[in-house]
């Protein structure tokens, strides 16, 4: 049995920044993923199930390497996607 994750994400965080004012400074953060770990096997399916905004499309994006994480790791055949 093959026990080695095909995929892991390691505390993947991403946050967003708002700007406001009329320098368009940054105000606040949108923290649409935040501390997300998890490890996928060979054969296994995994399903992401929360409430709509909750940052599943974003952590998708960031596995996909679309987008690219304030923090974290995402490991595919254990090696880091992100060089
Ligand atoms: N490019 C972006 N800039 C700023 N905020 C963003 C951006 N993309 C997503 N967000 C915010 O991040 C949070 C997570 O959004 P995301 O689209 O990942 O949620 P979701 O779980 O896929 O929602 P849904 O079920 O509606 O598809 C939301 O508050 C969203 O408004
Ligand atoms: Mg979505």
């Amino acid at each position: 049995m093959n026990t080695e994750n095909l995929l892991e994400v390691r505390d993947v965080v991403k946050y967003y920044p708002v700007t406001g004012g009329i320098f368009l400074r940054q105000i606040a953060s949108v923290k649409a993923v935040d501390g997300v770990s998890l490890g996928i096997l060979p054969g296994e399916t995994l399903g992401l199930v929360g409430e709509s905004g909750c940052g599943k499309s974003t952590l998708g994006r960031i596995i996909l390497r679309l987008e690219e994480p304030t923090r974290g790791d995402i490991l595919f055949q254990g090696k880091a996607s992100w060089a």
